[in-house]
C-alpha cells in the first residue's frame, strides 16, 4: 500500500509528532512522516525527527520579511520532501494564504480543548478559569482563522476537583496522542469528506 507522505510542522517538545512516528511504524498508519520542520531551532521536536532517521528542517523565521515569505520558504521545503498532507503539532505560527493556497484542506492541526471553545493559547488554562466540567481535545482542519477549521475529531476528558493546567493538559495530551494519529489514518483511507465546515466520516 502506498504511504501518504506527511510533513509535520513543530514548535516545541514534538510529543504529538512522537505519536504521529510511533502509529506510522507499527504500521497501522499507512503514512510516513516525510520532513519535520521548525520554525525554533532547539525544538526537541526536530531530535526526535533525527532520532527517527527523519528529515528535520529548521526554518529561521528571523530571516524573512514577512509571514507570507516565511511560508513561502517552508512550504518549498514540504514540496521538495513531496509532502500531500501537512500536520501542524503544537506549531506556533499562524499559517498565511501561501500555505493554505498551496495545501488546500490539506492542513491538519490538534487543540488542546473541544472547539470552539478555548482557541488560543493556553486552552487548558482558559478552561479551567472558564470552570468547565469537561474539556477535551479537537483534530480540525485548518482554515485562515485562529483554530476556526473543520473539526474531524474530538475526544473529551474530565475537568477534576483541585486540577491544575499541569495535570488537565496531561490527562488531554493522553487524548491527543491516539487522537492525532487516528485523523490522520481516516484522512489516509479517504474516509473523510468535507461538506461546508461539516466533515463526515466514511465507513
Ligand atoms: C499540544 O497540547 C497541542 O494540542 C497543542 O500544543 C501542544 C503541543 O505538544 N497545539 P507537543 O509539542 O506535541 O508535545
Amino acid at each position: 500500500m502506498t504511504k501518504l507522505r506527511l510533513g509535520v510542522l513543530a514548535s516545541g517538545r514534538g510529543s504529538n509528532l512522537q505519536s504521529i512516528i510511533d502509529a506510522c511504524s507499527v504500521g497501522n498508519l499507512p503514512a510516513e512522516v516525510a520532513v519535520v520542520i521548525s520554525d525554533y531551532g532547539e525544538a526537541y521536536a526536530l531530535k526526535r525527527a533525527q532520532l527517527s532517521h527523519i528529515p528535520a528542517v529548521f526554518v529561521d523565521p528571523n530571516t524573512f520579511g514577512s509571514r507570507e515569505d516565511y511560508d513561502t520558504a517552508v512550504v518549498e521545503v514540504l514540496q521538495t520532501y513531496d509532502v500531500e498532507l501537512v500536520c501542524l503539532a503544537g506549531y506556533m505560527r499562524l499559517v498565511s494564504r501561501k500555505m493554505l493556497a498551496a495545501y488546500p484542506n490539506k492542513i491538519l492541526n490538534i487543540h488542546p480543548a473541544l472547539l470552539p471553545s478555548f482557541p488560543g493559547l493556553h486552552a487548558q488554562r482558559q478552561a479551567l478559569e472558564y470552570g468547565v466540567k469537561f474539556s477535551g481535545c479537537t483534530v480540525h482542519f485548518v482554515d485562515e482563522g485562529t483554530d476556526t477549521g473543520p473539526i474531524i475529531l474530538q475526544a473529551a476528558v474530565p475537568v477534576l476537583e483541585g486540577d491544575t493546567e499541569d495535570s488537565l493538559a496531561a490527562r488531554i495530551l493522553e487524548q491527543e496522542h491516539r487522537l492525532y494519529p487516528e485523523a490522520i489514518r481516516l484522512y489516509a483511507l479517504g474516509k473523510l469528506v468535507l461538506n461546508g465546515r461539516k466533515v463526515s466520516v466514511i465507513k
